[in-house]
């Protein structure tokens, strides 16, 4: 009897307690225990992560000194590809959002301004962009977990897609992996359910190849597509200057940055690594390469990717051949003990395996990165309160709009 059935019988016949059990083995069976053993083994020993390599700058475009007639060129051709509907947007909202700690997806959340969801910015600003340029509706897909896939689903449905023809937007899910002890035992986190968390935004590639995106992305004509994170309240998902200068340079993948605040920002800095474009991440960077500046005093790594890229399709197809590779972070997660018991531990207890979209940088021998304006495109919405909170994405983006900067 497959599992399915065994459920609908179990209900049948009043034993539907029994049922999360049968889930539990739904979800095991779809884990691939051979590569959480070979992430248990590299976390162990400290491997996990990308290899070792040379690091060097990475050449930069800064937007602001743009000649005026390449910066119109490059709006130019990008408002033409909108147009031509050769470009799509894609948003990340996979994530578990956990220092938000907010109840539901996190692109549900209200920051208290005039939209009221984080979804809502991202479709009314792809909305005006596409009317701007005088372009139909810009094809949107959208990027869930199987923990949120379907809140975030109902949300739309709640909120009449926003103004957005249900047609132009997709969502597809991510894939999980799950939660492993210090001994290399997969974590339950009740009883008769193991821990999973969605595979890092690293994901979208495998997401996007097995779930059909590439391909429907192909169908639909589309050439380009950026790809960012739900939670930057002043993302630019269609800015013509970036799509022009990507597709006119033929990048397969191009990146926007920004200059770190200060040496330890929590963000990852561009550079070549072995002359490829790539990516260190704030939790590995060296403290001697964080703080290093060259004759002017300007950081030498200081360009911060800020989860702003946009890939050709081609490119995108590319990525989803391979898998990325995973690193590690160590959490504390609540577990069941010995005796059966639920126990959150005072400290970490448990590796959590996530993939970073920035490590398929490397598959490409060139990439640009446009340097652009921390207040115009950067506010992040990561914590409950303080620094990159609600309140600091609001003020932001109110002064943004205060200076017509949210097209
Ligand atoms: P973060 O890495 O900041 O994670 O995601 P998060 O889930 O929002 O928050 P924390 O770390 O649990 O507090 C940056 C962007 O990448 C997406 C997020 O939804 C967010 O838009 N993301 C992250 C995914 O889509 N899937 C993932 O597995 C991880």
């Amino acid at each position: 009897m497959d599992l399915e059935t065994l459920k609908t019988e179990l209900n049948k016949y009043g034993q539907s307690e029994l049922t999360a059990l049968i889930d539990a083995a739904a979800t095991i069976s779809k884990i691939d225990l051979g590569l959480v053993s070979k992430l248990y083994d590299m976390a162990k020993e400290g491997k996990a992560g990308g290899a070792e390599g040379a690091i060097t700058p990475i050449p930069v475009t800064v937007a602001a000194e743009l000649a005026p007639a390449l910066r119109r060129k490059y709006i130019e051709a990008g408002e033409e590809l909108i147009r031509k509907g050769g470009f799509a947007a894609v948003t990340m909202a996979g994530g578990q959002g956990t220092r938000l700690g907010h109840n539901g997806p996190k692109g549900t959340f209200d920051i208290g301004v005039e939209e009221h969801s984080l979804f809502e910015i991202q479709a009314k600003r792809l909305l005006r962009r596409a009317a701007l340029c005088g372009a139909a509706q810009i094809p949107w897909y959208i990027m869930t977990s199987e923990e949120n896939d379907a809140a975030t689903r109902a949300f739309f449905v709640e909120n009449g897609w926003f103004g957005y023809d249900p047609a132009n937007v997709r969502f597809f899910t991510q894939f999980m992996l799950p939660m492993v002890d210090f001994d290399g035992k997969i974590v339950r986190d009740t009883p008769v359910s193991v821990k999973m968390g969605a595979d890092g935004h690293g994901g979208i590639f495998r997401a996007m190849h097995a779930r059909g995106i590439v391909s429907d992305m192909k169908e639909r004509g589309i050439k380009y597509a950026f790809i960012g994170g739900i939670d930057n309240v002043l993302v630019k998902l269609c800015d013509p200057l970036f799509i022009g200068f990507a597709c006119l340079n033929r990048y397969p993948c191009a990146g926007k940055s920004l200059i770190k605040r200060d040496p330890y920002e929590k963000a990852g800095v561009f550079c070549l690594k072995d002359g490829r474009p790539y990516v260190v991440e704030y939790t590995e960077i060296s403290d001697e390469m964080a703080k290093a500046v060259n004759e002017k005093n300007e950081f030498i790594y200081g360009d911060a990717h800020i989860l702003c890229n946009i890939f050709s399709v081609e490119a995108l197809e590319d990525a989803g051949s391979e898998g990325l590779p995973y690193h590690v972070a160590v959490k504390k997660t609540k577990f069941v003990d010995a005796d059966g018991q639920i126990v959150m531990p005072d400290k970490p207890n448990a590796y959590k395996f996530e993939a970073f979209i920035f490590d398929a940088f490397c598959r490409y021998e060139k990439m640009g990165i446009l340097r652009v304006k921390r207040e115009d495109e950067f506010a992040p919405v990561k914590n409950r309160e303080g620094e990159d909170s609600p309140e600091t994405a609001r003020e932001l983006y109110r002064s943004a709009k205060e200076r017509n900067m949210l097209d």
